[in-house]
């Protein structure tokens, strides 16, 4: 051999080398996609809790489980503590919720795995209905709508959640996989009903779609139907807040307010956590970033690679959640989402303040004489500004998923607010 192909044959040697570890590693990491299929008992009272699952899929059980874990969240907003008390941190809460159940308890929201024990122990659970178990079992697709579609929704809540305690089927893995063949789903029907009449078949949705989807089926705004209790997403008009509110002015199915506001005497509505919303029109959302890439990111143990299934702050798995696509230190990130957070708060607690204090100035133009006639417009701009300031607060990360959106939506309500208490006080003076 010469010297020359001594050195070609070193320089193979190494390139064989190298490369045959390089598909070795590629051949050796799991496929993202490729889930293992094992069986799980077919008797659907197993199938829809997760105790069933924990042999077959331990890392997935395992990390499931991590969201029995309480802690404060890393930016001091949110966190997982059930007892967190959101109206003692916010009081002018108590005056925008006067006369409506929200003023009774209003805690902070914690890991999945709570879902059924918080609902069951709340102080605004006497006299619900059935329609309160939709977000929290599959149990309501699986067995009750099978059974006779939205039946269940208008029965009491008690008489429906019974069954699911006793099978200890309160967010089970069934909430989002087909218990079947493990795959994506959706069971919540008012998402299909809903998706239906924007003209989507979300039986046809890709993959990634079904990332954010099975997240969305529950984490949105919604009502109950005036006929039957079934829950409705007041999407037709589009996800803004602005689109929701214009939808509930339709008063769909005669649906017309939450309750009627104590000191004001407004028709009001009451917003709740939407997430999914927020999310729509966000700059991660048109990267096609979805729930599941920040709150459910591949972990490995072992040199296995899973999805965690701790659903939780991201900013507990910095690296993971989002070091992958952003190119800067966990700290420098956690600082840009508390700045978003802290300016969100300093604008929430402002709106809250303003409408707490136009909810007052009506109450004090009829203790004044103004008739219901002179205060329409007051009460009309009054019931969107607290629509536009519930809807942020009611939604998760503090104005991490959609800054531009969250701040705009609060600025809407403090010019509202500001109108409804001219037009108040105009009133009086109009009735002198
Ligand atoms: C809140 C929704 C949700 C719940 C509840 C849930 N999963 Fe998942 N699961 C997902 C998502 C999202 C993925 C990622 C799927 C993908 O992108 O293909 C996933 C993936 C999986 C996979 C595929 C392998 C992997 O790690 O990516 C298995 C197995 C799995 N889950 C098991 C379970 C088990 C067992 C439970 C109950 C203890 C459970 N899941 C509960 C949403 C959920
Ligand atoms: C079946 C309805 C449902 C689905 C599906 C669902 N959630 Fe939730 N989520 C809830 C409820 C209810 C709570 C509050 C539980 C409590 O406080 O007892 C919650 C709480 C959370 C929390 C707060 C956890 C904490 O520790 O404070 C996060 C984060 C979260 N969900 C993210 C997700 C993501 C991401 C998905 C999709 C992969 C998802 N959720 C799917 C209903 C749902
Ligand atoms: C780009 C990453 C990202 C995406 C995408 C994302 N989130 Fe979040 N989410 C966060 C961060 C960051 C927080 C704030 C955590 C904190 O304050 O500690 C958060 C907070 C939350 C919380 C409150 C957690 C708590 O501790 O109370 C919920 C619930 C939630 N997100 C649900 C969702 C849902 C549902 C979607 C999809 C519709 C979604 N998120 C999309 C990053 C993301
Ligand atoms: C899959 C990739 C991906 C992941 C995961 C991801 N991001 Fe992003 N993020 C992006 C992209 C892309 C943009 C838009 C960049 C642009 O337009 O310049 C962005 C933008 C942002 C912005 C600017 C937001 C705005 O409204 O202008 C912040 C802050 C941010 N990300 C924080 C986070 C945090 C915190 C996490 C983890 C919880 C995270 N991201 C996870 C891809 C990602």
């Amino acid at each position: 051999m010469s010297r020359l192909q001594k050195i070609l044959s070193g320089i193979a040697i190494v390139c064989v080398l190298f490369f045959g570890f390089v598909v070795f590693r590629i051949a050796a990491a799991p496929h993202d996609e490729s889930v293992k299929l094992a069986k799980i008992p077919t008797d659907n009272n197993q199938q829809l809790g997760t105790k069933a699952y924990k042999d077959a899929y331990p890392l997935e059980y395992n990390s499931f489980m991590k969201n029995n874990e309480q802690a404060p969240s890393p930016t001091g907003y949110g966190g997982s503590q059930g007892e967190h008390s959101r109206l003692t941190e916010e009081p002018e809460m108590l005056e925008n919720w006067k006369g409506y159940k929200f003023e009774l308890q209003y805690d902070d929201d914690r890991g999945h795995t709570y879902a059924g024990q918080d609902i069951l122990n709340s102080k605004r659970r006497p006299g619900q209905k059935g329609s309160c178990i939709v977000c929290k079992s599959s149990y309501m697709y699986d067995v009750y709508f099978k059974e006779s579609g939205w039946d269940f929704a208008s029965k009491p809540f008690d008489d429906m959640a019974a069954p699911i305690s006793e099978q200890d089927a309160w967010f089970g893995c069934s909430t989002c996989h087909d218990p079947e063949t493990m795959e994506l789903r959706v069971y919540n029907q008012a998402f299909v009903e809903a998706m239906e009449r924007r003209g989507i078949d979300i039986s046809k949705a890709s993959h990634n779609e079904m990332r954010a989807y099975v997240c969305g089926q529950c984490h949105t705004e919604y009502y109950f139907a005036k006929a039957d209790g079934r829950v409705v997403l007041p999407w037709d008009k589009g996800f803004d807040p602005t689109e929701e509110y214009a939808y509930y002015q339709t008063i769909p199915g005669g649906f017309d307010k939450d309750w009627t506001h104590k000191d004001s005497k407004t028709p009001m509505l009451k917003a709740q956590h939407p997430d999914y919303e927020i999310w729509q029109s966000s700059v991660h959302a048109q990267n096609g970033v979805t729930c599941v890439d920040c709150h459910m990111p591949y972990m490995r143990e072992n040199g296995q690679k899973y999805t965690s299934h701790w659903q939780t702050s991201p900013l507990r798995t910095t690296q993971e959640s989002c070091l992958k696509c952003h190119d800067e230190s966990a700290d420098g990130l956690l600082q840009r989402v508390k700045t978003i957070q802290d300016n969100t708060f300093r604008l929430e607690r402002i709106a809250g303040q303003t409408v707490a204090k136009a909810n007052l100035t009506v109450k004090a133009a009829m203790d004044a004489g103004a008739t219901d006639e002179q205060l329409a417009v007051a009460r009309a701009k009054l019931r969107e500004a607290q629509w536009y300031w519930d809807w942020v607060e009611a939604s998760n990360g503090m104005g991490f998923h959609n800054p531009d959106l969250c701040l705009r939506t609060l600025g809407l309500s403090i010019d509202l607010a500001h109108q409804a208490i001219e037009s108040a006080n105009g009133s009086v003076k109009g009735s002198l």
